[in-house]
């Protein structure tokens, strides 16, 4: 397909970095950029937005990503990880709620990949639900038993495809990650990519490249949200991630990604603009299935939901708000 959006014209077969460019910034084009996005997601999906719930198991992280409330230096908060009996217990419940559980933490080698394929095992066994992961990096033996034990899903954002940037902020090279991807997506997982909108120190230039890597990298689903300043990490004095340039940016996605799964994102739903993206090429949401007990402590960025609702009633007030705009919970 070709967009022709003002006076910029997007060749799907071949998308440049400077049409991109150009359409994040043009701020003249944004109603006819939403409005195509939107076309193109409900002739992909039709009113259905895709529900999701997710688990968050364990807050411990080996990682010292700048921007992340529970990275390893930040030695005052209180860690907490769930036992595997316990998660499977509540990934089985989730399930009577949600046909998705996703299962995340931080990078936490408590766990095992044994356990971690186990605990997959178990679920699969105990409930009829696909299972997503998003552990963070692992070898390909380690990714290997947990798609044999029937992980249907894994998501890895890529975070910045600004080199420097990325390595600024991880401490390690962008290559480390795009690697861990490509095993992903060789051992047959659905991958699930992804970025953040509004890092200090990244431009449109980087935004383009971002999108051009979702494409390259070819993700299943794509996870946008803004930055969030976190106040006690080390990007305390930054500023947060515009949530209209998010907008942008995933009716970009959208066009470029016609069949991709691209979920309103928490921080984006954190910044109010969860009905906004539904209508600007998001079709999937997450809801929080984490045990109560911990939900405070996943501090990755503030403002996240920690409210103690009940799962099935919340997944109901979705879904009453969600026919309330014309959409239809799957
Ligand atoms: N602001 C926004 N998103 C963040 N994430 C982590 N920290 C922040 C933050 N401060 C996102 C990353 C990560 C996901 C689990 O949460 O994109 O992949």
């Amino acid at each position: 397909a070709i967009y022709v959006l003002g006076d910029h014209t997007l060749d799907l077969r071949e998308p440049d970095r400077e049409t991109l460019v150009a359409l994040l910034k043009d701020e003249t084009v944004n109603e006819e950029l939403f409005h195509v996005a939107d076309c193109v997601k409900t002739r992909e999906f039709g009113n259905k937005v895709f529900i999701r719930g997710i688990i968050e198991f364990s807050n411990h992280c080996r990682c010292t990503c700048a921007y992340c409330g529970i990275n390893a230096r930040m030695t005052r908060i209180k860690r907490y990880r769930m036992l595997p009996d316990d998660l499977v217990d509540a990934a089985v419940h989730a399930a009577q709620t949600y046909r998705t559980v996703i299962l995340q933490s931080g990078e936490d080698r408590f766990y095992t990949a044994d356990m971690l394929a186990d605990i997959v095992r178990r679920i699969k066994k105990q409930a009829n639900c696909a299972v997503t992961l998003s552990i963070g990096e692992r070898t390909l033996e380690e990714y290997r038993m947990m798609r044999e034990a029937g992980a249907d899903r894994f998501l890895l954002k890529h975070e910045t495809a600004n080199a420097v940037l990325y390595e600024a902020l991880h401490g390690v090279p962008l290559e480390t990650r795009l690697d861990a991807q490509r095993r992903l997506r060789g051992l047959g997982f659905e991958l699930g990519g992804g970025f953040m909108v509004g890092l200090p120190g990244q431009t449109d230039e980087t935004l383009a490249d971002d999108l051009l890597t979702l494409v390259r990298e070819k993700v299943q689903m794509a996870g946008i949200g803004p930055f969030i300043v976190h106040p006690d990490t080390e990007l305390a004095g930054a500023r947060d991630g515009d949530p209209h340039k998010t907008l942008k940016v995933l009716a970009l996605a959208r066009l470029l990604l016609p069949a991709c799964h691209l979920p309103s994102t928490t921080a984006l739903n954190v910044k109010g603009g969860m009905k906004n993206a539904l209508f600007c090429g998001a079709d999937v949401i997450m809801q929080k299935a984490t045990p109560f007990a911990y939900r405070e402590l996943y501090d990755i960025y503030p403002g996240r939901d920690a409210r103690e609702v009940p799962l099935e009633e919340q997944y109901e007030t979705l879904r009453k708000g969600l026919a309330e705009l014309g959409l239809s919970a799957e």
